[in-house]
């Protein structure tokens, strides 16, 4: 009877799916919260150094995560190709993180160490230079352009506003850490970074 009434007017309708909807959805997400799991680093996870940290910002501007995940899935496949699967307290230093969907190149949640620095230089400089079939487009800027010192602290300063324990002293010397680097050089520190932590789970 109550059901039949729910069922023919179209806004009980909606405010009893809104409801339900509502309750599913908080009953998945605030345990998160609560969660050591997904609030605190996996073993040997740490907040990134100064120069990996311009890295990433850089990887964020030229769009990497367009054609890169950084997302290993728990599915055999994927472990084989590229190690353990990612663990949300992996994630915790990073904001906004990287995951990603879309995989035209290989994930990058492993590559820390897979190559020599020398490989990404080349790599990144002209992808066709070591991959002949490679679609990846060219960076040739990084190399020739500095990366800007004068902003490292703030960024550092503020992801310890979103819980990033940097000491006073790494916000301090931030901007000398990455003085006269290159924005090749900063990438590079990035991706050699990526999932090192998981090679000793
Ligand atoms: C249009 C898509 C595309 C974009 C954008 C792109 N890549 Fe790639 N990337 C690829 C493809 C395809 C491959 C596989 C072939 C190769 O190694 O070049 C690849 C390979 C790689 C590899 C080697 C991975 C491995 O495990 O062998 C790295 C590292 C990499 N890309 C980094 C980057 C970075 C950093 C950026 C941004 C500056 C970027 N890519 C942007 C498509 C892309």
């Amino acid at each position: 009877m109550n059901h039949e009434i729910v069922e023919k007017k179209v806004t009980w309708l909606g405010v009893w799916i809104a409801l339900v909807i509502s309750i599913g959805g908080l009953v998945e997400i605030v345990p998160l919260y609560f969660s050591s799991e997904t609030s605190r680093p996996a073993p040997g996870v740490k907040p990134y150094t100064a120069l990996a940290l311009e890295g990433r910002d850089i990887y964020i501007r030229e769009g990497c995560y367009n054609c890169h995940s950084q997302m290993v899935r728990p599915l055999r496949a994927e472990t084989e190709r590229y190690g353990h699967y990612s663990l949300a307290g992996e994630s915790v230093y990073d904001h906004p993180f990287q995951f990603g969907s879309k995989r035209t190149g290989p994930d990058l949640a492993r590559v820390g160490g897979r190559y020599t620095d020398e490989w990404h230089r080349a790599h990144l400089t002209n992808p066709r230079d070591l991959v002949p079939e490679s679609n990846m487009p060219t960076y040739p800027w990084l190399s020739k352009t500095l990366v800007d010192a004068n902003r490292t602290s703030d960024k550092l300063r503020a992801l310890r506003a979103v819980g990033v324990p940097y000491t006073d002293e790494e916000v301090k010397l931030a901007g000398y850490e990455v003085r006269d680097k290159t924005e090749m050089d900063a990438l590079v520190a990035y991706l050699q970074g990526l999932g090192t932590a998981a090679a000793n789970w």
